[in-house]
């Protein structure tokens, strides 16, 4: 299996409650290492263009007005199958529906405020690292 590099975020209802050491930790003890790691308060134009996939979908507006009310943290993860192991630990984007031990069932409020976002694939993944890090931040 190879090494991959994911991107990883831990939203501001998860960063409100504190919860960045004990999301970090579950996915460190699975193996995937934090070789990026910063915290911001994003603006309302960085959530729009970062999730400007979604941008004719109701939930646009909501999801960008969150994602700007509070501090995040936006990180690189490493390891092998980091994307679809990310993906696991983190659980269905709907916590109503995520498996049981997964992030989003432990710490998710709604499908909105949903404690984590991580990238979907091998491109995204790329495009997304690409968006908040620059190659010297990536530090291994
Ligand atoms: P995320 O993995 O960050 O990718 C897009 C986000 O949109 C998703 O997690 C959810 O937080 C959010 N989202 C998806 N569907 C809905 C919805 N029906 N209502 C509000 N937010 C949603």
């Amino acid at each position: 299996m190879a090494i991959e590099r994911t991107f990883s975020m831990i939203k501001p209802d998860a960063t409100a409650r504190n919860l960045t050491g004990a999301i970090t930790k579950m996915f460190e003890d699975a193996g995937l290492r934090v070789v990026a790691s910063k915290r911001v308060w994003m603006s309302r134009r960085q959530a729009e263009g970062f999730y400007a996939v979604h941008k004719e979908r109701p939930f646009f507006d909501e999801l960008c007005e969150f994602m700007s009310s509070g501090p995040t943290v936006v990180q690189v993860l490493e390891g092998e199958n980091a994307i679809a192991k990310n993906r696991e630990i983190m659980g269905a984007t709907n916590p109503a529906d995520a498996a049981e031990g997964t992030i989003r069932k432990l710490y998710a409020n709604s499908i909105g405020e949903n404690s984590v976002h991580g990238s979907d694939a091998p491109e995204t993944a790329a495009e997304e690292i690409r968006y908040w890090f620059s190659d010297v931040e990536l530090v291994g």
